[in-house]
């Protein structure tokens, strides 16, 4: 399998890739970390991954031992470590064969044990690259279904951080449901973001989104879309989206970088719109994928 790893600047085969048991990110969750694709096997939007990055460490008061430039310098050489024979994949959709995910996890470091981060000595940097497992393409012509689940606990959603467990268990829960994907409901029945997305809803010809203050991760993706939909002449709203006017909604779709625009048809236990895929979904996804196929090539 094409897949490469870095640990603090130095390349390691995948299968031997280790941490230490007293690494901080394995025993409290005590990191960052950022997911970028790539298309064209290069990296995409890797300046806006990167300075979230950088926003979730000072949320969190952890100093990145390295900056922007190298971080990036360092992904692209995992990404051309990575470059291999990629196994026939007869059920990806055609944007994703081939291409890679990349995770950045940079996490406190180790030191002796305790919740203090001050007992940590210096953060480790792992670069991680695999190829991407993008849904498949029946799920971008039929669309997917996403279960909500009740108000977050613990975590700053603005951070993206290891501390993962609510959406671990958030997935856990809408797969009990066969659904694709989770969907955060806050204390006034507002949804809120995916596990591991944003949302999207269209009400009559107006794209409605929640807005980063209801507290949601501040997705690539999401703003990459809005800037499109309003080239398009395509109206945004960012507004609170209670769970039933999602249901109401003409369409749906989420959002995230594996994702790109994927379309959302059913929710819980009802259907969005007519239970396709929208044409102001297809529309957008069209641009987007311009936008990615030009922005790379
Ligand atoms: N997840 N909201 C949450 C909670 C997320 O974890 C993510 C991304 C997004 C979408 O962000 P973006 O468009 O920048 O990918 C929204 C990544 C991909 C992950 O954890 O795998």
């Amino acid at each position: 399998m094409p897949a490469a790893v870095s640990i603090d600047g130095v390349l390691v085969p995948a299968g031997q890739a280790r941490v230490p048991v007293l690494d901080r990110g394995f025993l409290y969750g005590d990191s960052v970390y950022e997911v970028v694709r790539t298309y064209g096997l290069e990296p995409f939007e890797v300046g806006a991954h990167l300075a979230r990055l950088a926003a979730s460490a000072s949320r969190i008061g952890l100093e990145l031992p390295w900056d922007a430039r190298r971080l990036e310098a360092e992904i692209r050489r995992v990404v051309q470590a990575s470059r291999g024979e990629d196994p026939p994949e007869p059920d990806a959709a055609p944007w994703n064969r081939g291409e890679r995910t990349i995770r950045v996890v940079v996490t406190r470091g180790s030191g002796e044990m305790g919740l203090d981060p001050a007992l940590a000595t210096a953060p480790l940097v792992v670069v991680l690259v695999l190829p991407l497992r993008g849904p498949a393409a029946s799920a971008y012509r039929e669309g997917v279904a996403a279960w909500p689940v009740g108000a977050r606990r613990g975590g700053d959603p603005a951070a993206k951080t290891g501390e993962h467990l609510f959406h671990v268990l958030s997935v856990r829960e809408a797969a009990r449901h066969q659904a694709h994907e989770a969907l955060l409901v806050d204390g006034q029945g507002c949804v809120t973001e995916g596990a591991s997305s944003n949302v999207f809803a269209v009400e009559g010809g107006v794209l409605v989104t929640p807005p980063l203050q209801v507290g949601i991760l501040a997705g690539v993706t999401r703003a990459l879309v809005i800037d499109i939909a309003r080239a398009a002449q395509v109206p945004v709203r960012e507004e609170p989206l209670p769970l039933p006017a999602l249901l109401r909604a003409d369409e749906a779709f989420l959002t995230s970088t594996a994702r790109e625009l994927l379309p959302l048809t059913r929710v819980g236990e009802g259907t969005v719109g007519s239970g396709a895929p929208g044409p102001v979904t297809r529309r957008l996804h069209q641009a987007f994928r311009e936008f990615a196929s030009g922005a790379t090539s």
